[in-house]
């Protein structure tokens, strides 16, 4: 198995406060991993840490064994790391595909003349760009919204549309930060079977934090869980699920 992702001994402070301490993951090629834990463990700043929003304060991170620290965010995108966030982040009053087509940005390679005379080139690039852009958008059912504002949309359907855009910088490491946060049980359910689908077809690997027991259990082929920064427990869900730390861990915090 080709590991993707490695956390060697990751750790960071917050002015004191040990966000995230001693924490070590694997993650190998093509796998659903998820991470859960009660709120405030640290979830997100691992997140923050792997796709270079914050440098972690010790240890190491590797994206298929290159060390990435320290590298900024833009650069992670370009070596492939994807993500969406906890707190959805779209463009609101731009349209549903515009939101899809800011993220493939890195790939436009006509030149400012192309772009400046609409050349060939220019209309050539545009168009392949649209129709990459409308493939995610009916993968998430979101195609018939094109022209819509991002922010006219459902609540549940932002959270694809967010999940879409992650997916238009072709990633091989996909980061989904709560991602049927918000979202009614069909909604979730939909969503796990379009999680599963988007992993096999474009072959990525997929790391994601969940509070829903039901998605997590449903599609993630093995789980970690944080507490207070620090790995509590790693394995298949079934396992970790019945882990007697784990279930003291979500019963004993703010998380209940
Ligand atoms: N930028 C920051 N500055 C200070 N403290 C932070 C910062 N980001 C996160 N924290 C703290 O780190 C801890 C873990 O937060 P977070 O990673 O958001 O948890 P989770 O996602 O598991 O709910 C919390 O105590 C939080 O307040
Ligand atoms: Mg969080």
């Amino acid at each position: 198995m080709t590991s993707v992702l490695k956390l060697n001994n990751v750790g960071i402070n917050f002015g004191g406060l040990k966000a995230v301490d001693d924490f070590n993951l694997e993650i190998n090629e093509g796998e659903l991993f998820g991470l859960i834990g009660p709120n405030g463990a640290g979830k997100t700043t691992v997140f923050n840490m792997i796709t270079g929003v914050y440098s972690p304060t010790e240890g190491e991170i590797l994206l298929k064994g290159e060390g990435i620290n320290g590298l900024q965010p833009h650069k992670l995108v370009k070596k492939g790391i994807s993500r969406t966030f906890q707190n959805i982040r779209l463009f609101g009053y731009m349209s549903v595909l515009d939101n899809v087509r800011v993220a493939q940005n890195d790939e436009i390679k006509y030149g400012l003349l192309d772009g400046m005379f609409r050349t060939k080139k220019f209309w050539r690039e545009e168009y392949e760009g649209i129709t990459r852009a409308m493939e995610f958008l009916k993968i998430f059912n979101l195609d018939r919204f094109k022209n819509f504002s991002a922010n006219t949309l459902s609540y549940g359907d932002q959270r694809k549309l967010e999940i879409a855009r992650a997916m238009a910088s072709n990633p091989k490491l996909l980061l989904l930060d709560e991602p049927a946060a918000g979202m009614n049980p069909q909604e979730t359910e939909e969503l796990m079977e379009t999680i599963r689908l988007i992993r096999d077809k474009f072959n990525i690997t997929i790391l994601l934090i969940e509070h829903d027991m039901k998605l997590v259990l449903g599609i993630c082929e093995r789980i970690a869980v944080l507490n207070y920064g620090r790995m509590l427990t790693q394995g298949l869900p079934r396992n970790v699920i019945n882990d007697p730390r784990v279930i003291e861990a979500y019963l004993g915090g703010s998380n209940a």
